[in-house]
């Protein structure tokens, strides 16, 4: 487990987006696990530079998102396939037909949970691996519960998750209840998994999960066990750690 840190959170926005450019320099067909919300967006305006600048080809990359809403056309805005679109995919040279994000409009769920999983298996797993970490410790949307989830599945979001991104929607009860996500055993078969953290409110979080105990009530703890695992944490999300 390593720890990168500064002050400044645009630096380590710069870092992430050049970790993951590394990536696909040094393996070009990379499979790239990609996250959603509020802590990858500028990593991902900081890619897109690097893009522009000429410094990465993502021609023969391909990539899996973590997560998506059900019941969510992915043409709607609120969608995560619109949030990828919108802030990497039509950005870079990426193949479209090379992106995946699990289509929670499907009318059967299972089905499509199960041909997501056979998908990343298929694509020889995930060589990069980027997560965001929820408040309450989730990793993708794979919430507290009893035990850790191992493949693809449905979700039924936690409350502190729903107050925490009602913000994307026009209200709380315009969000929805669920989502699918792929699980934790394929996280923890990624080669390589970088997890940011950002502000104090993740401090509390940061320290349950790589300072705890491991438990899937806080999903995030299992990343202990990882081989290859690296933190990017502002001076705010670490102050219970450092
Ligand atoms: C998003 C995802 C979530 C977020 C987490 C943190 O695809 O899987 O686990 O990474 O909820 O969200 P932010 O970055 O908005 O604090």
């Amino acid at each position: 487990m390593r720890f990168i840190t500064a002050v400044d959170r645009e630096r380590l926005e710069k870092k992430l987006a050049m970790m993951i450019a590394a990536q696909v320099t040094r393996k070009p067909d990379s499979v790239l696990g990609l996250a959603t919300g509020s802590s990858p967006m500028n990593v991902y305006k900081r890619l897109v530079e690097l893009y522009r600048q000429g410094y990465v080809d993502f021609s023969e990359a391909s990539s899996v998102n973590l997560d998506e809403y059900t019941g969510l056309h992915p043409s709607d805005p609120q969608s995560y396939s619109s949030y990828m679109n919108q802030h990497l995919f039509q950005h870079i040279n990426i193949q479209l037909e090379r992106t995946h994000i699990p289509s929670s409009d499907s009318a059967c769920m299972e089905a499509e949970c199960a041909r997501y999983e056979a998908l990343i298996q298929r694509l020889g797993g995930i060589d990069m691996q980027l997560l965001g970490i929820g408040r309450n410790g989730h990793i993708g949307f794979n919430e507290p519960s009893a035990t850790f989830p191992v493949a693809t599945h449905v979700v039924h979001l936690d409350e502190s998750t729903i107050r925490s991104n009602a913000q994307y929607f026009e209200s709380a009860e315009a969000m929805p209840r669920q989502a699918i996500t792929v699980g934790i055993g394929t996280i923890m078969q990624a080669r390589k998994v970088v997890l940011m953290a950002f502000g104090e409110q993740k401090a509390d979080i940061l320290q349950q999960a790589f300072f705890g105990q491991v438990t899937p009530e806080v999903p995030a703890s299992i990343l202990q066990f990882h081989p290859d695992v690296t933190i990017v944490a502002d001076q705010a999300a670490m102050q219970t750690i450092v």
